[in-house]
């Protein structure tokens, strides 16, 4: 007979790789339901989703998912996306001055799964990848995940937060085998100048590893949308992302892509990225048939988007800038700022940004959480609300940092 086992009271294991996987940015919302449920109502600084701040997405593009749900594409896709979508696509890029084949685009759930996926096809256990410090927090999260190392090279708040390319340089070694560029760029805000591009792109041409080029923010930049990375050299090993996540305001459809670099270099990497896609069945569908809206329809929703994020930029940086003890690199793209406090000795960023949740009901994520040193005393701001509140909350911001920063 069998003995009954009783039900044990011990977690079960869960796999060590978890433990290095952090993503700041929705893990500190866990903080910010406390001080809720204390009775204190808080303002969520956190995340990059403009449709949490009153922006809505562009009606057509609604329509044009409505229409596939409606005409039945409601099965899957073919795993890299549909013909129409990928051409799509495949069109803009070349418009933009990157010559780009439908095949060698891929319909992603959003810029992130392109990421996961290029990294999975490129990067085995114990290789190299740099990553902009700070950076947009997937990335390190990734690379944990497949026990890769993030290699962080410095962006300089002295120098509008662009890449230091010596320092970056310094850094490659022989197990390097990507390079992470994010441009216009989270968290910091910044537009890369043509020749740093050029510079990146140099780079990974003389030793020979893939640029990550992420470009979710293109559209975003307050000078005009900005030029794909390969368009500047469309034979380098480039890996272009985005989606319609920003600036088609829909983050919650999940509808991106990824264009592989025409250089047969690259002819081996695409295919195993289509392979690794092959396993996910596909993106989501209807979106799919969104993206082809988007791309070929009105964007006037865009000049407007931008310009209200030109003038809340400017509340930012000219508020942030104001309070003794901080200050801010104007942001040149997208909706992120990334300030810093002179933080008074054995006091961290944490400490600063949990002080101001709990004290002023006011919600950022702190600078480590992007890869920053703790001692920094950066932290993310996101300047989605309307103007009006974003007076408040800095005003809130100006009265904890001087009882904090005791000045
Ligand atoms: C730099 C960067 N890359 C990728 C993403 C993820 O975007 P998506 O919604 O397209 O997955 C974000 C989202 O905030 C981001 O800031």
């Amino acid at each position: 007979m069998r003995r009954m086992v009783a039900p044990g009271t011990s977690s079960l294991p869960v796999a060590a790789r978890v433990h290095g996987f952090s993503y700041a940015i929705r893990n500190i919302v866990a903080e910010a339901k406390k001080v809720e449920a204390s009775g204190r109502k808080v303002k969520y600084l956190n995340i990059g989703d403009p449709i949490e701040f009153g922006f809505r997405t562009p009606p057509h593009l609604v329509e044009a998912v409505a229409r596939a749900m409606r005409d039945g594409h409601n099965g899957y896709t073919p795993s890299p996306g549909i013909a129409e979508a990928r051409e799509a696509v495949a069109r803009e890029f070349t418009t933009r001055g990157l010559p780009t084949a439908a095949d060698r685009v891929i319909l992603t759930s959003g810029t992130s799964e392109g990421i996961e996926l290029a990294l999975g096809a490129l990067v085995n256990e114990g290789d190299d990848v740099l990553v902009p410090v700070p950076t947009y927090p997937l990335y390190t999260a990734v690379l944990a995940k497949i026990g890769a190392r993030t290699v962080f090279y410095r962006t300089d708040p002295n120098r509008q937060w662009l890449p230091d390319l010596d320092h970056l340089e310094s850094l490659v070694g022989p197990r390097t085998r990507a390079l992470v560029v994010i441009d216009p760029n989270n968290p910091t805000g910044a537009v890369y100048p043509a020749e740093v591009r050029r510079a990146l792109i140099a780079l990974a041409e003389r030793h020979q590893f893939v640029l990550l080029a992420d470009e979710v923010y293109a559209d975003l930049g307050y000078d005009g949308p900005t030029v794909p990375l390969g368009s500047l050299a469309p034979d380098a090993p480039i890996i272009s992302f985005s989606s319609l996540s920003k600036a088609y305001l829909a983050p919650g459809w999940r509808a991106g892509w990824l264009a592989v670099g025409r250089s047969p270099r690259m002819d081996d990497v695409l295919a195993a990225i289509k392979k690794l896609a092959d396993g996910r069945l596909c993106s989501p569908g209807p979106m799919q048939y969104a993206i082809t809206a988007a791309l070929t329809g009105d964007r006037s929703h865009q000049l407007e988007f931008r310009n209200a994020l030109r003038a809340r930029a400017e509340v930012t940086t000219t508020r942030l800038n104001a309070i003794p003890g901080m200050r801010c690199v104007a942001p040149r793209g997208a909706f992120y700022a990334m300030p810093q406090v002179a933080l008074p000795p054995g006091r961290t960023d944490q400490d600063f940004v949990l002080g101001l949740l709990r004290e002023a009901g006011v919600l950022c994520v702190y600078g480590s959480g992007f890869g920053t040193d703790p001692a920094g005393g950066f932290f993310r701001v996101v300047y989605l609300a309307a103007p009006s509140e974003l007076a408040e909350i800095y005003d809130a911001i100006a009265s904890f940092a001087s009882r904090f920063l005791g000045r």
